[in-house]
């Protein structure tokens, strides 16, 4: 069991059923609608607590129904809210989803007004007992300072950054972490024009050039039903294939899982090929049920 800090969001999640996505001024009665915790951070926290280590969320709430739900949700999950930012008088971010209930694909409609975790409540964290610290890369200054200040406290703790969306100044992050997580969006943006054309292809010319700027790092990319694909420093580009349940059904946070994945199997010692198949072997799980709950380290085997 290992202590692990993840900064980053938790959201109110409408998530409405749908036979498929409406077109622009057209009407659509959703087929079942349910409301859940999410954000990025707090559904990795989740899987991880599940797969047995403890776990502190550094992150903000607001003093409404939809934040009074999230602290409730977390905290069946012994996922630790001390660390919580309480900003009065401001909403839950709040995410409006459909779900195709054919194909488990997600679209999401976000409304933000909360401010993002600040770094003077970070620095009231005791990082100390910690084994691992996960960050998303959304409020790059402040990340790029608490990383930092990690690393200066703490020079062997493990740090790894999500890099999900382009934000101004966040290849800043790479150097200062020694796993990244990207997104394929994040990726196809970064190449634009230039991306080859098949996903090993993309991965493999922006992991690279994500490595010459980072060469300390573990670089990492999940591409949905392709699996994913990782760079070590000095390695070839390893791959894992997804592993697809027999019906694919909920795929809102299969990329938070899959990072939860990654950690627990860097923290049990695998090597870069075995982390990806494991964090892949999860996520598949996940893309199979609706939510988190049940995703134990039953789904991890073989
Ligand atoms: P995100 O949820 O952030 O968009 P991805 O779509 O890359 O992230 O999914 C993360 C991981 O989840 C993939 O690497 C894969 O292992 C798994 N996954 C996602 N979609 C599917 C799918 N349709 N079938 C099987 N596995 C999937
Ligand atoms: C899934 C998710 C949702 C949330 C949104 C936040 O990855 O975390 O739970 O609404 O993304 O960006």
């Amino acid at each position: 069991m290992a202590n692990i800090l993840g900064i980053g969001i938790a959201t109110l999640d409408i998530v409405n059923h749908v036979a498929a996505w409406p077109a622009e001024d057209e009407e659509v009665r959703a087929l079942a609608q349910d409301v859940r915790r999410g954000g990025n951070v707090t559904n990795t926290l989740v899987v991880l607590s599940q797969l047995g280590h403890r776990c502190r969320w550094a992150g903000t709430l607001a003093d409404d129904s939809g934040s009074a739900a999230i602290r409730n949700d977390l905290m069946q999950y012994d996922i630790d809210t001390a660390h919580v930012q309480q900003i009065p008088g401001a909403h839950a971010p709040t995410s409006y989803i459909a779900l195709n209930v054919h194909n488990g694909s997600r679209t999401i409609i976000h409304y933000r007004d909360l401010p993002e975790y600040g770094l003077d409540a970070f620095h009231r964290i005791d990082l100390q007992a910690l084994d691992w610290l996960h960050a998303e890369g959304r409020n790059v200054v402040a990340v790029a300072e608490m990383l930092k200040d990690a690393r200066r406290q703490y020079p062997q703790l493990p740090l790894s950054v999500e890099i999900e969306k382009p934000r101004e100044h966040i290849e800043q992050l790479c150097g200062l972490a020694d796993l990244l997580i990207y997104s394929r969006h994040y990726a196809l943006h970064q190449l634009g024009a230039e991306a080859p054309i098949t996903p090993e292809a993309i991965a493999n010319t922006f992991l690279r050039r994500q490595q010459q700027r980072a060469p300390q790092a573990i670089h990492v990319c999940s591409w949905g039903e392709h699996g994913a694909y990782g760079l070590a420093p000095d390695s070839e580009l390893f791959h894992s294939p997804a592993f697809t349940p027999p019906k694919v059904i909920d795929t809102l946070g299969a990329g938070d899982t899959f990072n939860a994945g990654l950690i627990h199997a860097r923290l049990a010692g695998q090597g870069l090929t075995d982390s990806l198949r494991s964090a892949c072997r999860l996520a598949g799980d996940k893309v199979g049920r609706h939510g988190f709950h049940g995703l134990t380290t039953q789904s991890l085997q073989e």
